[in-house]
């Protein structure tokens, strides 16, 4: 079967910082780097790194052929990757000592993406893909709309989170991944808990706390440890969890194993600086020993 993502493709400016910066500090990085992110990037990455076959929706501009095609290197299909005039995206990253960070985006060519690009892409989807978007891109719903009429499982994972975007996604939405300050943003301003929404499976990610996976069918919810590390860099922790999450049970693993190993890649992507390009292989995680 086939993970379709549709998602942003950021170049990340990676500043690494004794702290993050307070409102009207100057600090000087002690190291810089550009790498491959963007959220939809990072997480059709880990999904063909964890074994699935990937396309990805996207948009890059002029700047973007060296992401295009690092995308391919680590087995992305960019078959549905258009290249217009709009600049890129991009994302600038501060990373502290403790491998916290702090994430500004700019959209650019992400946020342009074509009204048929999606119905175009989608046209080779069939029942039992999966689809995945997150909120760094334009034509969301429109997409998830396609592949839910094409009986694809599809996937909202809600970051950047913004309260409209989820709420337009969760009558397409089958599963709802989001992180613990997501999830109890969503509960205030909807004024519902996530076991009482209409979504099948909800996962929240809860850093060093791991994982809870709601099944709201069953009326049921179950938690999964973390894999304590030391972090150097957190940037695409999540995206990495959500890929692998996906790419496994596209491939027909049970969801507690899925989400085991799903955390588990995060685990170790956390160990490594950068987000797409720090995102181990499945050989990797599976061999992994702390
Ligand atoms: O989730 C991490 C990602 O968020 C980074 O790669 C950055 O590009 C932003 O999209």
């Amino acid at each position: 079967m086939t993970v379709w993502c549709l998602g942003s493709v950021n170049a990340d400016h990676v500043y690494r910082l004794p702290h993050l910066p307070a409102p009207g500090e100057t600090l000087a990085a002690a190291q810089y780097a550009r790498g491959l992110g963007g959220k939809g990037a990072n997480m059709a990455v880990a999904a063909a790194r964890a074994g699935a076959r990937v396309e990805l929706v996207g948009a890059i501009g002029p700047d973007g052929g060296w992401m295009k095609q690092r995308l391919a290197g680590y087995g992305v299909s960019v078959t549905h990757l258009a290249e217009g005039g709009m600049p890129s995206g991009h994302a600038v990253i501060y990373v502290d000592a403790a491998g916290e960070n702090q994430i500004v985006i700019f959209g650019g060519a992400n946020r342009a993406l074509e009204a048929g690009q999606a119905t175009t892409a989608l046209a080779n989807a069939v029942p039992g893909d999966t689809f995945v978007c997150q909120n760094e891109t334009n034509l969301q719903r429109e997409a998830a709309e396609i592949a839910k009429g094409k009986g694809l499982r599809v996937v909202y994972a809600a970051a950047p989170f913004d309260v409209a975007a989820v709420r337009d996604m969760l009558g397409a939405a089958d599963m709802l991944v989001l992180n613990a300050v997501e999830a109890a943003q969503l509960e205030a301003a909807t004024g519902t808990a996530p076991e009482a929404l209409p979504v099948a499976d909800i996962i929240v990610t809860r850093g060093a706390e791991g994982v809870r996976w709601i099944d709201t069918k069953a009326g049921q919810s179950r938690d999964f440890p973390a894999t304590p590390v030391t972090a150097v860099d957190t940037t695409g922790a999540g995206d990495t969890f959500t890929g692998y999450l996906l790419a496994t049970l596209d491939g027909g693993m049970a969801m507690a194993e899925a989400i085991d190993l799903a955390g588990k890649a995060a685990a170790l992507k956390v160990t490594r600086q950068g987000a797409a390009d720090a995102i181990p292989a499945r050989d990797e995680v599976v061999g992994w020993r702390l």
